[in-house]
């Protein structure tokens, strides 16, 4: 089925469960991580988007323990990324399956150019991401 997920680029990152656990105003999204289990460990990922947002953002707790934030639109044809698990890489959900490292940066398959990267502060337990 995974083959099939791929064919219409359908995403395995999930919406936050809680939409009122994080906001969007003047240019800034507001993450409570204490009541965000999505992204609690090393490893895992939430797609945030609706709300006013210009763009889709992937946040990313990483292997290495930090928060990262990037448009969630490959750089190829626009699909959504995805973390790959195990592992420090980013992948696009789509056939082509291009991957980044967490600084957007392209690795491999059809996506040459960089994803756009969003400054991601960690204040107790509030992720501010600052988008432009
Ligand atoms: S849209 Fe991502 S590899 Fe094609």
């Amino acid at each position: 089925m995974k083959w099939l997920k791929r064919i219409f680029g359908i995403s395995a990152t999930p919406l936050p469960e809680n939409d009122d656990d994080w906001t969007f105003e003047d240019g800034s999204i507001r993450l409570q991580l204490a009541q965000m289990p999505e992204i609690r460990h090393p490893g895992s990922a939430v797609r945030l988007e609706g709300k006013g947002l210009p763009v889709r953002v992937l946040v990313v707790h990483g292997q290495d323990g930090r928060f990262h934030a990037l448009a969630n639109r490959c750089t190829h044809m626009g699909r959504r990324i995805d973390i790959l698990p195990g592992t420090d890489r980013i992948e696009c959900c789509s056939v082509s399956k291009s991957t980044y490292d967490y600084s957007g940066q392209p690795l491999g398959g059809a996506a040459k150019k960089p994803l756009q990267v969003f400054t991601a502060t960690l204040s107790d337990t509030e992720l501010t991401i600052k988008l432009g």
